[in-house]
């Protein structure tokens, strides 16, 4: 496998500037040497080329856009972004984002959805359900599962909904913070939610085996939404938006392990975004290099 690994340094979508780090500080704890040695060939193919937050207006979509800040910008490049995933797996390679901060994902998913059925787990502390309707921040990286689904105003954004990503194939794991409106939402949809209260009582194997089965039945492949934050903030600090009691070092290593093996003997993996670390209010970088970890499991980096 070739994975082309695509640098997203945007921070348009949340408040705590830093995240467009992300991508330099992933790539310097050794993320390609760790997928070389996972077993696949990483080709690097850059950042985005994208205009720093001083130089853009937040309300340059007009007030018809509601509570969400730099939409206009995130639109853009999330447009490129998804062209350039798609782009990647018309190639036949294995399309990697690197963020910036959550909203990227809107691009990642709607690239990887242009030609195929895709379904989601969303490794996140958080739902990102909001829309610019019921944003209690104005930060769009609380919203990407409501732009890829095409809820409330996004519903007239082409591109940021993703009409071949159905509620029922998503699946999130780690769930710990909730807006009021974001819970309802939940428990409204289609979706398959397993919280931190899952993973205490079933373990974190047999709940990323069940998210697995929600994101594979009826689609083409599954794409990896891997937010920073659901992890504890004692193993990563390196977070805009932290909640305590997240998933410890070695879970996180199960979860994605897990979905290694299954792509191992079914090819389920499509594509995969590592989201939201921010260097600015790391420590040492080990956020990063967790991110970095984390990806060569899941593609397959074993002790034996
Ligand atoms: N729910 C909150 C909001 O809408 C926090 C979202 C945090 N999202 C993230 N990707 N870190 O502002
Ligand atoms: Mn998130
Ligand atoms: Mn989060
Ligand atoms: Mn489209």
């Amino acid at each position: 496998t070739t994975v082309r690994i695509i640098g997203a340094p945007m921070d348009y979508g949340a408040d705590r500037r830093g995240v467009d780090m992300g991508p330099s500080a992933i790539r310097y704890a050794g993320l390609s040497d760790r997928l070389e040695r996972a077993g696949v060939d990483p080709v690097d193919a850059g950042d985005l080329a994208i205009p720093r937050a001083e130089e853009r207006d937040p309300d340059a979509g007009g007030p018809n856009r509601g509570n969400a800040k730099f939409l206009q910008e995130v639109e853009d490049i999330c447009t490129r972004l998804g062209d350039q995933v798609a782009e990647t797996l018309a190639d036949g390679e294995f399309p990697l984002v690197l963020g910036g901060d959550h909203s990227v994902a809107i691009g990642s998913m709607h690239g990887a959805a242009r030609d195929a059925d895709l379904g989601a787990i969303w490794f996140d502390a958080h739902a990102d359900l909001n829309t610019p309707e019921t944003s209690p921040s104005g930060n769009v990286h609380g919203m990407p599962l409501a732009a890829t689904l095409g809820h409330g105003a996004f519903a007239e954004m082409e591109w940021a909904t993703a009409p071949r990503v159905r509620e029922e194939s998503i699946a999130y794991v780690g769930l710990r913070s909730i807006d009021e409106r974001e819970r309802e939402l939940v428990r409204d949809s289609e979706m398959t939610a397993f919280t931190m209260a899952d993973i205490d009582e079933r373990g974190m194997t047999a709940v990323v085996e069940d998210a697995l089965d929600v994101a594979t039945g009826g689609t083409d492949g599954v794409h990896v939404s891997l937010d920073l934050d659901w992890l504890d903030p004692k193993a990563a600090p390196g977070v805009g938006t932290p909640v305590r009691g997240g998933v410890t070092y070695r879970e996180a290593h199960a979860a994605l392990e897990t979905v290694s093996e299954r792509h191992d003997s079914e090819e389920i993996l499509r594509s995969m975004d590592v989201v939201e670390v921010n260097p600015i209010l790391d420590e040492g970088n080990e956020t990063a290099t967790l991110g970095a970890e984390l990806t060569a499991s899941a593609f397959g980096n074993k002790i034996l």
